[in-house]
């Protein structure tokens, strides 16, 4: 029988320095792909509004795209610990209402909600992680705060915004958060930020020294039409089959050669 993968396992993986794989994840015949391949953690992401919907923001997702996508995944994975997305508007209002939209995601099959922000997020996470709903936190570049940060750009490139992103991640986890997603930062900034905290975090554009890493599915098949960041790989080219693509994923990050320096910054 294959057992579900648990926080407690996630955590030690983080200590034993055994690196976390993530891919995000919209049905049940990719999941259960991921979930054969050994992908750790299958991630609803909102990035479902551009890769599935053909949106060029994360913006317009609603809270029923994503329970009605975290249903279709955990009906085809067994193994994986599955994350999902809060989409915008679902919880910047208040921790109660937060709460309230967390439950159809619950419901449909996740383990875990994963919401973007920083300090602003604190009381919402502490609420929810009180009432029994573990929570991913999202820093560096947060896609639903796009029109805010002038565009898809590096964050923490300074010192004073480096040591922001610390301070602020070590609130998400005296709050309660128990996994961090960083995106787009400076390699040396995302291996400070996982140095202060015992959880995991999980680098896209982060560099190598994050606890474990992710890419959205439809980059690293490269059968997404838009642009290619420099962070990501195309892991179909050569590889033959989707299988052999996640199989040759979880390997490479399992190992530490992805990413590389070329998919650092
Ligand atoms: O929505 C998403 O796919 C994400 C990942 C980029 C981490 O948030």
């Amino acid at each position: 029988m294959t057992v579900r993968l648990t926080l407690t396992t996630l955590g030690k993986m983080k200590q034993d320095g055994d690196k976390i794989t993530m891919l995000t994840c919209y049905d049940a015949s990719f999941a259960a792909v991921l979930d054969g391949a050994g992908v750790d953690t299958l991630l609803i992401g909102d990035s479902l509004g551009m890769v599935l919907q053909g949106h060029d923001s994360t913006l317009p997702v609603t809270l029923t795209d994503v329970a009605y996508h975290t249903a279709c995944v955990a009906r085809g994975a067994k193994r994986a610990w599955i994350i999902a997305d809060m989409p915008f508007g679902s919880f910047q209002l208040s921790p109660g209402e937060t709460f309230r939209n967390a439950v159809p995601l619950l419901a449909a099959g996740a383990q875990m909600v994963k919401l973007e922000g920083g300090e602003t997020m604190v009381e919402t996470i502490s609420f929810l992680t009180s009432r029994g709903i573990p929570v991913c936190g999202h820093l560096g570049l947060t896609p639903q705060s796009v029109n805010m940060l002038g565009g898809y750009r590096i964050q923490g490139k300074t010192d004073e915004t480096a040591q922001r992103l610390i301070a602020e991640a070590k609130m998400l986890e005296e709050a309660g958060a128990s996994m961090l997603v960083l995106e787009l930062m400076p390699s040396v900034v995302a291996a400070a930020v996982t140095a202060a905290l015992t959880i995991p975090t999980i680098g896209i554009g982060a560099g190598v020294d994050c606890s474990g890493q992710v890419l959205v599915l439809h980059d690293m098949l490269d059968i997404y039409p838009g642009k290619k960041a420099r962070f990501v790989k195309n892991y179909l080219a050569g590889n033959g089959s989707v299988k052999a693509a996640v199989e040759a994923y979880v390997r490479e990050v399992k190992a530490k050669t992805f990413p590389a320096a070329e998919h650092s910054y």
